[in-house]
């Protein structure tokens, strides 16, 4: 079997998203999820571009210990410079440095040549292998870079010290005919591959649905890392999923690939990495969706009961889904709670586990059975202990042939602040209270429920997007009520504003 290197870039690409961001100490329970799936590379993020993002990587670097630390860098001295300092504390270290090489990108984004790209290109991993031994290069819109020109860019990066080679699609143009081509058409005719002095990489993009193909085109052709984020997320249409990739190499034995993956960790860490960043799972999601394993025609489910291999290719225990996971009621314990916590990769000490069993107890008043998404979000609950302003109370009456009306309870910054609203339904009256108290020009853009799964005291989802002084902010808010929810939703996007 010949090894495939999984590169997660879920703490870098993925959160490039708009809404996604996560802060430091989400960055590292992520990570160290991600250790524990076995993966070999971690992006941990940009450094130069933020303090937040230097700091994330420093701290993954500490907490983290069999991946490589990577942090990405534009071929300038400068961002190698923070990247290196960022990468001191890990253990094995990769800078990510690159450039763009499409004409495209050449003439409108560097205003330059493919010559003087060229050498903008070793330099930049000259300078960085002063810093680290393993340096990967990227060449930006790889796919739609003319396959002779990339070889010569590629052939020069790896004479210049590149140990991984990353092709990426970055606007996901390429056909997977078209992307493995390009990719066996570089290990042809560069050299350094054949002899082992630098690995192909792929980071495919979705634009056009076809990441996960043109990834295991690129595999098929010499490849021999690819860049994946959990749940394929990714800005715009997302990145090549991981646990496609992994899935896919473990059905098909005969390709004689394998990765590093342990697959039952691979549904914890979906519903840790979608809790977290507030980013729902699409019900049809291969492999991690609500879906991917409900069989729900009469004739499959026959052939199901009498068989399983008749419709079911895959065994969900293989990827971590539990059917006789415990829920948890308001009699389960700590020590229960704990227990599940654990086996979805959240480890808490003791105070905060004090703190997130009493707003445990507190929801299963509410609500019968507590399930891992209940359990996630309890767990990230006190992202907003921070937030100046808090819901105090919230009352709404509603109905049929009647308006509805709201009265708002805030704290802003420790003052109480009150008013009441009527609306055209329950949210919008609850909202124009908010914005009575809360007077600015804000406009909501998006507004998303997410639908009740389990039963009708389930948790209601809400994301929302709110457009303030020509800025986009996004809120997320979780409650047994939908208008709490809601109204919590925009408290989050007014608490982002600057
Ligand atoms: O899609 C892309 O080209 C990238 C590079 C910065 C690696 O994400
Ligand atoms: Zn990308």
């Amino acid at each position: 079997m010949d090894r495939l290197y999984i590169f997660d870039t879920t703490l870098r690409d993925g959160e490039q998203v708009p809404g996604c961001q996560l802060n430091t100490v989400e960055k590292i329970q992520v990570a160290k999820q991600l250790e524990m799936l076995g993966v070999d590379v971690i992006e941990a993020g940009f450094p130069v571009s933020s303090p937040g993002d230097f700091n994330s990587v420093i701290e993954i670097s500490k907490a983290v210990t069999w991946p490589t630390i990577c942090a990405l860098t534009r071929a300038v001295e400068k961002d190698i410079d923070v990247a290196a300092e960022a990468l001191k504390f890990a253990k094995r270290k990769r800078i990510h440095t690159g450039i763009g090489t499409s004409d495209s990108h050449i003439k409108y984004k560097f205003n330059s040549n493919r010559e003087e790209i060229i050498e903008r290109a070793v330099r930049a991993v000259k300078y960085a292998r002063r810093f680290v031994d393993d340096v990967e290069f990227y060449a930006e819109d790889a796919g739609r870079t003319d396959n002779e020109y990339l070889a010569r860019v590629i052939d020069a990066v790896v004479k210049a010290g590149a140990t991984v080679c990353n092709i990426p699609d970055t606007t996901g143009y390429c056909l997977p005919y078209e992307y493995g081509e390009k990719i066996k058409y570089l290990y042809e005719h560069v050299d350094g591959f054949a002899a082992g002095k630098s690995i192909l990489s792929t980071h495919c993009h979705n634009d056009l649905g076809m990441a996960t193909a043109n990834t295991m085109s690129g595999v098929l052709n010499g490849a021999r890392q690819v860049e994946v984020t959990i749940n394929g997320i990714g800005e715009r249409a997302g990145n090549t999923s991981l646990e496609e990739v992994a899935m896919i190499l473990k059905c098909h034995k005969g390709i004689g690939i394998e990765t590093n993956i342990n697959t039952t960790k691979i549904y914890p860490t979906s519903r840790m990495v979608s809790s977290l960043m507030n980013m729902p799972v699409q019900p049809n999601k291969a492999i991690v969706g609500k879906n991917a394993f409900a069989h729900s025609s009469g004739i499959h489910q026959d052939g199901v009961l009498k068989n399983v291999q008749t419709y079911e290719i895959i065994d969900p225990h293989d990827v971590g889904i539990d059917d006789n996971a415990i829920v948890l009621t308001a009699r389960s314990g700590r020590a229960a709670l704990k227990n599940r916590l654990n086996v979805l990769g959240v480890k808490l000490d003791q105070e905060k586990l004090d703190k997130v069993y009493e707003a445990f107890l507190k929801l299963a008043d509410k609500k019968k059975d507590i399930n891992d998404d209940d359990i996630l979000l309890l767990a990230g609950a006190d992202r907003t202990q921070n937030h100046r302003i808090k819901m105090e109370y919230l009352q709404v009456t509603s109905g049929v042939g009647v308006k509805a009306v709201a009265s708002l309870g805030l704290n802003i910054a420790g003052e109480k602040f009150e008013a009441c609203a009527s609306g055209n339904g329950p949210v919008d009256a609850a909202i124009k209270a908010l914005k009575k108290i809360v007077n600015r020009t804000m406009t909501l853009k998006e507004f998303t429920i997410q639908a009740i799964s389990k039963g009708s005291d389930d948790m209601g989802k809400v994301h929302m997007q709110v457009e303030y002084d020509n800025h986009m902010y996004y809120g997320f808010g979780a409650n047994t009520d939908i208008i709490a929810a809601s109204v919590e939703a925009y408290i989050d996007c007014i608490n982002k504003f600057q």
